[in-house]
């Protein structure tokens, strides 16, 4: 099975609920979460989170470059993989039609969309080189997207 997370990602996940854990807010655990996984990944030039406010995906907390604030929701790897409800993996960004530039030294994405009564939006995590991210690394992600959904109000 392709998409079995491996020991190191198992042991991520669980350090990053132990650190979500006590905390219900959406924005402090999304900042926590940006500095762990930033920090622990290799070959990450950028990880964080856009939040939906009306047809707008806007900055929320991150780590790396500045970024750009409003994204358009159905454009970029971030508005198309929250508008068709699904993670979306990019070995290439300049092979996505519509890929917005935020930090010209991404040259592969994945970014995961998440639903919530209280905040919906997306996780981004940028990488500077070609082809980082495996199915397994989409699957953690997504894992990672659900810890911090189970981790909020
Ligand atoms: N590249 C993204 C924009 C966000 S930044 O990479 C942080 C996109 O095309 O949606």
């Amino acid at each position: 099975m392709t998409n079995n997370l491996t020991k190191e990602q198992s042991l991520l996940l669980n350090q990053l609920a132990a650190l979500l854990d006590g905390e219900r807010d959406y924005l402090a655990n999304a900042a926590n979460l940006s500095a762990f996984l930033y920090h622990q990944l290799e070959a990450v030039n950028w990880l964080g989170f856009y939040f939906q406010q009306n047809q707008e995906l806007v900055l929320g907390p991150f780590h790396g470059q500045p970024a750009c604030t409003r994204l358009p929701i159905g454009q970029g790897v971030c508005g198309t993989a929250f508008a068709d409800k699904k993670s979306l993996s990019v070995a290439d960004v300049t092979q996505f039609s519509g890929h917005i530039y935020c930090d010209t030294a991404s040259q592969s994405e994945v970014v995961v969309p998440f639903y919530h009564d209280t905040v919906s939006g997306v996780l981004d995590i940028d990488s500077p080189n070609l082809n980082r991210f495996s199915l397994q690394d989409s699957a953690f992600f997504e894992a990672v997207v659900s810890t911090y959904l189970d981790s909020i109000d």
